[in-house]
């Protein structure tokens, strides 16, 4: 049996939290210290391969998937990715993106205050006007300036269990879980 395995992914978030950059670590695994800002959004695709392990193992799948739904080879997802900007003067295109996403990843910067205020705003907006079925995945990015960290986890936990999102800390920088985050994305979309 086939499962869907193309997805569209959403990145919002105010500017300069960092969403070109996670998408660049994924797609391209580098980093740019300095990076123009996004003008209206920017289009970009990568593949993930899911070992059978990797879906079957985890811990969302309430058997609906089972040994004989996964090939013994696994599944490679394929994203199409629409990379936002943050700037004010484009957000009334965001809805174009976000309309037909499977999933939507709303970046905040661990280091700014008002970045999450931007991301709930989004998140409330998404649960008014996007598709039910969109996941949103609320993301912490810059996790290597953890010394100049104004935002905790605790923060954050409490707003995501309110509204029951996917919540993840993530470094463009280093790498640090970036790819663990489209990793797990991939999952939850295919055992969907
Ligand atoms: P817009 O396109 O304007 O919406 O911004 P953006 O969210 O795409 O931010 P962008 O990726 O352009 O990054 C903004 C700045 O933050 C750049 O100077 C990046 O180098 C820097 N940056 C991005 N990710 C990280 C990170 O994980 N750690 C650190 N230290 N800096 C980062
Ligand atoms: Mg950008």
């Amino acid at each position: 049996r086939s499962k869907q395995s193309q997805f569209k992914i959403v990145l919002l978030g105010e500017s300069a939290v960092g969403k070109s950059s996670v998408v660049q670590r994924f797609v391209k695994n580098s980093f740019d210290e300095y990076r123009e800002s996004t003008i209206g959004a920017a289009f970009l695709t990568q593949s993930i391969h899911l070992s059978k392990n990797d879906i079957l193992s985890s811990g969302d799948n309430d058997n609906s998937i089972t040994t004989d739904t996964i090939d013994d080879d696994g599944i490679t997802v394929k994203f199409e990715i629409w990379d936002t900007a943050g700037q004010e003067r484009y957000r009334s295109l965001a809805s174009m993106y976000y309309r037909n996403a499977n999933a939507a990843i709303i970046v905040y910067d661990i280091t700014q205050l008002e970045s999450l205020d931007k991301a709930k705003y989004w998140i409330k907006e998404l649960q008014r006007q996007a598709n039910k079925d969109t996941i949103i995945i609320l993301t912490g990015n810059k996790l290597d300036l953890n010394d100049e960290r104004k935002i905790s986890i605790d923060d954050v936990n409490e707003f995501t269990s309110i509204y029951n999102l996917l919540n993840f800390e993530v470094s463009a920088k280093t790498g640090e879980n970036v790819n663990q985050l489209f990793k797990d994305i991939a999952i939850k979309l295919v055992i969907k």
